[in-house]
């Protein structure tokens, strides 16, 4: 007995929770926050948080980690890696995929990934691939996964092996649906992107650029309206995945002004980054390939007027852990491209076969903060619903995570509001070797990081070690739980 109430007491911080900024210390008992106030008595161990904010740890539900595709290739981050980045950068849980290789039950998909995953620094838990939805895969193994509190799944409406025809996107929907689990999709039209490939591709271009050509905006919104039409033909809550666009994003908000049950989720990147990013010396542009693409200049601003009405819920990283000197730059390795080993006279990829996505779970929420808050485009209550609160509903955590109340995981970060950074690859903790933010003036920055309890980041300095992170089973909640075979009212129509 160390005889205080507190094993640890936050003091004197500017809190800011998904709905209110105050002032309080924050009081935490073994690992979950025991009380907030003023003037708490002291704790065995104390922290000062006068001048800086105090928000929850930041949920980022969607970063690729340690994943192994099908066709043989590896993200490099790892999870020791990965959560040191994500600590590092305010995040104190994420969630990341399970594959599903086509062929493959859910079972024999990357044997060991799931056992990999106990190496993680950072709380975690599962999104379910579904490539390949057999009736044994729809009727026995998802329902056991979710048995396992692993209640998302995730399809891809485009990426050959990955993507699902419309039946089997409804199979997967109404499987959700019957046995209670949210589902997410990336929401791009395969047939038109490859139509337009093969275009580029007999015109002679090539460049990383013809990546954002190959699919521009047009494709992601024709599948952004027909995933969230099927969704409600079988009334089944979605979150589309990463939103780059107006065009996409305005199909979201018109299904949330009927009442449909659609959350929409960007990224750091589509707030950012455009074109510009795709062309540079060296092949540099691949850099900043991913899927759907950056849009042209001027894109992004449209994207954070969807932050500002609550068409977009959730800001994540969607991290790739594809490094520029040994699979950007390099023909062959082609995860979640679009093409083969396709290789130019230089040895480089053409467009369609560049590993997509950008490696960002660590500068994600430093971006959000800094463009967001300390540039005025947002408050910190959206700020923390956004990198935390939003997820924590969407995805089964509510009251866990990205809460300040008491009871919740005791998982904060101390801002430095008036910190200025310049973003540096060399300053950065994932096992990628490169940042698409290299020279990104940055205000505010993460100070101290505290998960469950425990000092996990401190000015920089990783402190939490490798398989210090918990796997978070997740229960049913409002979002999914059973609801039965047909949706409500069929019965009755149909009578
Ligand atoms: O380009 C991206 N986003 N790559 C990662 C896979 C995905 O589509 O989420
Ligand atoms: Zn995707
Ligand atoms: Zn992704």
């Amino acid at each position: 007995m160390s005889g205080h109430d507190y094993d640890l007491v936050v003091r004197g911080g500017t809190l800011a929770s998904a709905a209110e900024v105050f002032e309080a210390d924050i009081g935490i008992k073994d690992g979950v926050i025991a009380a907030l106030g003023r003037n708490l008595p002291r704790g065995a161990e104390e922290i000062s948080a006068k001048g800086m904010i105090v928000t929850p740890g930041g949920l980022d539900s969607h970063c690729h980690v340690e994943e192994l595709g099908q066709d043989g290739t590896a993200q490099e981050e790892s999870f020791a890696s990965g959560s040191a980045a994500a600590l590092a950068g305010g995040t104190t849980s994420f969630i990341c995929f399970l594959p599903q290789w086509k062929g493959h039950s859910l079972a024999a998909s990357a044997p060991g990934y799931e056992a990999r995953a106990a190496a993680s620094r950072a709380d975690f838990s599962f999104h379910q691939i579904i490539t390949d939805p057999t009736p044994e895969v729809l009727e026995k193994e998802v329902p056991a996964l979710i048995a396992r509190g692993i209640r998302s799944l995730k399809v891809f409406l485009t990426y050959d092996p990955l993507r699902l025809d419309d039946r089997q996107f409804i199979e997967v929907l109404a499987t959700a649906r019957k046995h209670g689990a949210f589902v997410t999709v990336h929401c791009e039209n395969f047939d038109a992107i490859g139509w337009r490939i093969e275009a580029l591709l007999k015109a002679g271009l090539t460049d990383p650029l013809q990546h954002a050509w190959s699919r521009p905006p047009v494709v992601e919104r024709e599948a952004t309206h027909r995933a969230i039409a099927l969704a409600e033909l079988v009334d089944q809550p979605i979150q589309v995945f990463h939103v780059s666009c107006e065009e996409a994003a305005g199909e979201i908000a018109a299904a949330k002004a009927r009442g449909l049950k659609v959350w929409g989720e960007t990224c750091p990147q589509y707030l950012t980054l455009s074109h510009d990013d795709l062309v540079g010396p060296d092949f540099a542009g691949s850099k900043a390939v991913c899927s759907p693409a950056l849009r042209a200049k001027g894109e992004e601003e449209r994207i954070w007027k969807r932050i500002q009405d609550g068409t977009l819920d959730v800001v994540t990283s969607d991290h790739c852990g594809f490094s520029f000197a040994t699979q950007k730059r390099v023909a062959g390795s082609s995860a979640y491209g679009t093409g083969t080993a396709a290789a130019r006279p230089d040895g480089t990829p053409m467009f369609n076969a560049i590993p997509n996505g950008v490696p960002g779970i660590e500068t994600r929420l430093p971006v959000l903060f800094s463009e967001g808050v300390s540039k005025g485009r947002i408050d910190l209550p959206t700020f923390v619903r956004l990198s935390s609160a939003n997820a924590a509903k969407l995805f089964g955590l509510e009251g866990r995570k990205g809460s300040l109340a008491p009871g919740a995981d005791a998982d904060l970060v101390l801002w430095n509001p008036d910190a200025e950074r310049t973003i540096r690859q060399a300053d950065l903790h994932h096992a990628i070797d490169y940042t698409p933010w290299e020279g990104f003036s940055a205000k505010g920055w993460p100070q101290v990081t505290i998960r469950r309890g425990e000092v996990a980041v401190r000015d920089g300095e990783v402190l939490a070690q490798p398989g210090s992170g918990r796997f978070l089973a997740r229960g049913p909640y409002a979002l999914a739980r059973p609801r039965g075979v047909v949706p409500d009212g069929f019965d009755a129509a149909s009578a």
